[in-house]
């Protein structure tokens, strides 16, 4: 294993959406004493991480992707000596604290794109992309042209995602020299890490049509993370997820990025965003499969994810978030966080939250999802529309945390928070959970004890097992000696058997005299060690 890797196994991230996770001064919105006061929470969990999405100034058109200050700390979120007790209180409590960095773009509000835009002479003009006709035919991520007129200087400029989002011009050395700077301010500040928001986004080749993926890529990568003093940093990219772009992004040696994000098996289950289609959890485990062969070969570091801000609730589209949720819930858990890598989890999923059903589209706020509505407002009828937009919308896992059962469910003291509440919140909610037999919470609390008791969870190999059984994942961790065996089933009631026997360690239903005989989403685990 590579030495720089050692560390990084031992991780265990949580990802917290701050407008959404606890409010400290009852304004309805999440902020840093919020976060502050619910650390314990997170430890007691088994998380020694914590990923922040963005708490920079920010005008919020895409909640804080959209960065006017990377220095200052939003003032909805608190103040920098806000931050610094956060940084400070973590590390007390060993949890490392790992920040956002939106690298591809700034805000339309951000000094240098004020100044950039306001004349064709002005000294920051360079740090965006400029052309006085489109240069591409591309659409913005959340709708329109990628290409917006710029009155001052009779231009179009790039954005690749909201028209408040310009792309920045890494081409121009000073760019690089600024994020450079950035970088080196939060490291001097003490935090552990980086994620790097759509990173791969930060070359383009206009003339061939690349809007990521560039011929500069890895080199702007490089002069960012490869300098020594970074060395010991956590990074994990937000990037192109091919076998030989995560090579030369990860490779050893390359002094790029820790880590990328996989994110194909969460495009199982739907095409595009908003629209669901038959799908088999098998295929989920042969994605899973492929990547822990292909990381281990190349000596790699996986992440183990299924949730984030990005994306509905996995275990809504991909499991059963009815009858069976806690079963479901705790069966995709075990599944993917045995496997070697680093967990992340998203805020919510340890209580196994579920998508919302909303029957107004003003319960709505992402960008994303309203400038899909307002393209296709017309076209489809508004029913199929809002169904549409509750199955794919990214507000799903951005709502308020549901603490408890109380009509602000712990989250604030306001009368309404920012965004409504999940229409579940009063069934599912931490209080409700913990006081529930089945309780996801307690759950996730033991499975990640597992993984910090053995070794071979962390470090060691995995193998699958019985391959082409369908509708189950079976598969065995081995580490000098130790040796751990999981068994998950999906769906349905099967018999599954001549697997070697164990001590049971772990299981999300009880087990005894079960004779091989798997009920829906049963999963459990067992020591083989000899
Ligand atoms: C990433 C973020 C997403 C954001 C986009 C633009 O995909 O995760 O939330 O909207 O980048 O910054
Ligand atoms: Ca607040």
């Amino acid at each position: 294993m590579r030495k720089e890797f050692s560390a990084c196994y031992d991780l265990v991230v949580y990802q917290i959406y701050p407008k959404s996770f606890k409010d400290s001064n009852g304004d309805g919105i999440g902020d840093l004493l919020g976060v502050l006061s619910k650390l314990d929470y997170i430890k007691d969990l088994g998380a020694n991480a914590i990923w922040l999405c963005p708490i920079f100034k920010s005008p919020q058109c895409d909640n804080g992707y959209d960065v006017s200050d990377y220095r200052a700390i939003d003032p909805m979120y608190g103040s920098m000596a806000d931050f610094d007790r956060l940084l400070a209180a973590a590390h007390e409590k060993g949890i490392k604290v790992i920040l956002d960095l939106v690298a591809n773009h700034t805000s339309s509000e951000h000094e240098w794109f004020r100044q950039a835009r306001s004349s064709r002479e002005n000294p920051y003009h360079d740090y965006y992309y400029w052309a006085e006709e489109p240069l591409t035919d591309w659409r913005a991520e959340f709708g329109g042209s990628a290409w917006e007129y710029n009155e001052p200087t009779g231009e179009y400029y790039l954005h690749s995602f909201a028209v408040g989002q310009p792309d920045v011009n890494w081409t121009n050395p000073k760019v690089r020299e600024e994020y450079k700077a950035i970088v080196d301010f939060w490291v001097a500040k003490g935090v552990d890490g980086f994620r790097c928001d759509v990173l791969d986004h930060i070359s383009k080749d206009f003339e061939k049509g690349l809007d990521r993926n560039g011929p500069h890529l890895h080199e702007y990568i490089r002069e960012l993370f490869g300098r020594d003093h970074l060395q010991d940093i956590y990074t994990v990219g937000e990037a192109e997820t091919t076998e030989e772009s995560i090579l030369a992004t990860c490779g050893e040696d390359r002094r790029e990025l820790k880590s990328v994000f996989q994110f194909s098996h969460l495009a199982v289950g739907r095409k595009g965003r908003y629209t669901p289609v038959p799908h088999k959890m098998d295929e989920v485990k042969k994605i899973l499969t492929d990547w822990q062969d292909f990381t281990a070969k190349h000596d790699l570091l996986y992440i183990l994810l299924t949730d984030n801000h990005d994306r509905p609730w996995f275990n809504s589209r991909m499991g059963n978030d009815g009858a069976l949720r806690y079963e479901s819930a705790t069966n995709i858990a075990t599944m993917v966080y045995l496997l070697k890598g680093i967990p992340f989890l998203y805020e919510g999923q340890e209580i196994g939250c579920a998508n919302s059903l909303f029957s107004d589209i003003s319960a709505f706020d992402d960008v994303e999802c309203l400038g899909y509505y307002k393209e296709q407002k017309g076209v489809l009828s508004e029913e199929k529309l809002l169904e549409e937009i509750n199955f794919g919308s990214r507000d799903n896992t951005r709502r308020p945390f549901a603490w408890d059962a109380s009509p602000t469910h712990g989250f604030t003291d306001a009368s309404a928070p920012w965004l409504p509440y999940a229409t579940r919140s009063d069934e599912i909610n931490l209080a409700s959970d913990l006081a529930s037999e089945k309780s996801v919470w307690r759950y996730y609390r033991d499975l990640l004890a597992l993984r910090r008791e053995h070794v071979s969870i962390r470090r060691g190999s995995f193998k699958q097992v019985k391959k082409w059984k369908k509708d189950c994942f079976i598969y065995v961790r081995e580490y000098e000696g130790e040796k751990i065996l999981v068994v998950c089933n999906f769906e349905r009631t099967q018999k599954i058997t001549g697997l070697p026997e164990g001590r049971l360690l772990l299981s999300n239903v009880r087990r005894d005299g079960a004779n091989g005989v798997y009920a829906p989403y049963e999963c459990a685990v067992y020591d083989l060690t000899k």
